[in-house]
């Protein structure tokens, strides 16, 4: 048997119910922060795509759904802060009220690039929602995460749209992995 979901190598540090119920409050918080608004949920693939569906579900607003993809060079060794679009938005956001939709923000350096980029094209306001908030490692010591979900230790995290290499999206909740030699 080779089960996903029992590895033996995961630690449950978050589960699907303490996610859920998280996801819940920050989908009120938003919902209050912009009555009357249309905010345009922009979802970083691939990492954030589970929580942002969960997410826009518990937003009782006139939203809209964008997606963005980026990648940063030198993650593994030193990170340079040069960050690569992949996929960008297909509309204009000038004017627009933008919430930043990221699975995890370790140093920051992906966000911070993105949301100058973001901010740059014009739009009325640039927020940032994370699920998971992973302070040690920050480079970018005064990015602001708006809405914050969790802050995790300084270990590799998977589950719930985070990937070691590509795999382990699919866990209901977020796992460390306890010995990242054995993925
Ligand atoms: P940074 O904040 O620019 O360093 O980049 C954050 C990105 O690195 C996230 O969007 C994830 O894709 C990835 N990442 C950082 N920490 C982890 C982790 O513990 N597990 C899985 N992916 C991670
Ligand atoms: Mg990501």
């Amino acid at each position: 048997m080779n089960s996903e979901l029992s590895n033996p190598n995961f630690e449950i540090l978050l589960s699907a119910e303490e996610i859920r119920e998280k996801v819940k409050e920050l989908g009120a918080q938003i919902t209050k922060d912009y009555a009357g608004k249309k905010p345009i949920f922009i979802g970083i693939l691939k990492g954030a795509c589970l929580f942002l569906s969960d997410l826009i579900r518990e937003v009782d607003l006139q939203l809209s759904l964008e997606f963005m993809s980026v990648s940063s060079y030198g993650k593994a060794q030193k990170s340079t802060g040069e960050v690569r679009i992949i996929k960008d938005l297909e509309i204009a956001v000038e004017g627009e009220d933008l919430i930043v939709v990221e699975d995890i923000v370790d140093t920051g350096l992906t966000l911070s690039y993105l949301l100058q980029n973001l901010q740059s094209r014009g739009a009325n306001s640039v927020k940032l929602c994370s699920l998971l908030d992973k302070p040690e490692p920050r480079i970018v010591k005064d990015l602001k995460i708006d809405y914050s979900g969790f802050q995790v230790p300084n270990k590799f995290v998977v589950g719930y749209g985070l990937d070691a290499a590509e795999r382990y999206r699919n866990l209901p909740f977020i796992a460390v992995v306890k010995n990242p030699d054995e993925i």
